[in-house]
């Protein structure tokens, strides 16, 4: 099954697309996290990717869209995939559209209130990934692998309203047109964790 989880920044759809790839032995493909993972080794992409993630802007399609593209040609991808973070732009869309066939696109929905506070209490760990929020957290350290956590450059307050603000510009209008082609589905992450985690397996076409 190829899988495209859409919704605003702090939606939960990193959160969730562990749980599902998991349950669904398939690949998570976030390209926030190929974004960081080339700027934390420096490479060119990274290098050219750091300044529009810092400020909460978009990284020009030409370069998200090369880094899709490549991904999803790796032999893990065969048997389906989840997309994570993209596509983010109608452009992006239309470029997958080119070279991949979407199954269903999961639309997870939070109000703006709700994500800034999620946003603000993310923790992140520099070295497995894992994420975390302040609200759960007991102490500093990453309950899977023990390094330190770290708060996201893009989660400070300031960047955070920029990325809303180009979520709705530029991100949202993709609820439409995945509709219009009759691949959306509406999940309310406003919920707990598990609660939304059975919303997307009902959407899935699962039972459980
Ligand atoms: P990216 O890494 O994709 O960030 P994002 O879409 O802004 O999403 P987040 O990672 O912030 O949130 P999430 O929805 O995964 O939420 P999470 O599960 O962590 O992109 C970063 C940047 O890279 C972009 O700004 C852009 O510059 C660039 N980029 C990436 N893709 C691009 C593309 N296609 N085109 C151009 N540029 C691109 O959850 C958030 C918090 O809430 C956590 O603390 C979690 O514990 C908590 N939480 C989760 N679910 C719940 C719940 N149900 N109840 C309570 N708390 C919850």
């Amino acid at each position: 099954m190829n899988v495209i989880f859409l919704g605003p920044p702090g939606a939960g759809k990193g959160t969730q697309a562990v749980r599902v790839c998991e349950r669904l032995g398939i690949p998570q493909i976030s390209t926030g996290d190929i974004l960081r993972r080339a700027i934390k080794e420096q490479t060119p992409t990274g290098l050219a990717a750091k300044s529009y993630i810092d400020k909460g802007a978009l990284v020009p399609d030409s370069v998200v869209i090369d880094i899709v593209r490549e991904r999803l040609a790796q032999p893990d991808c065969q048997n389906g995939y989840l997309l994570d973070g993209f596509p983010r732009t109608v452009p992006q869309a239309e470029a997958l559209a080119g070279f991949a066939t979407i199954d269903i696109v999961i639309d997870i929905e939070v109000s703006d209130e709700a994500l800034i506070e999620r946003i603000s209490g993310r923790r992140v760990c520099p070295a497995c990934g894992a994420t975390y929020h302040v609200s759960t957290l007991q102490g500093t350290a990453c309950g899977k692998c023990g390094a330190e956590l770290i708060q996201r450059n893009d989660d400070k307050p300031e960047t955070v309203l920029s990325r809303l603000q180009v979520y709705h510009a530029q991100t949202a209008p993709l609820i439409d047109y995945y509709a219009k082609r009759g691949l959306l589905r509406q999940v309310d992450g406003a919920q707990p964790m598990d609660a939304c985690t059975q919303a997307i397996y009902a959407a899935l076409g699962e039972t459980k």
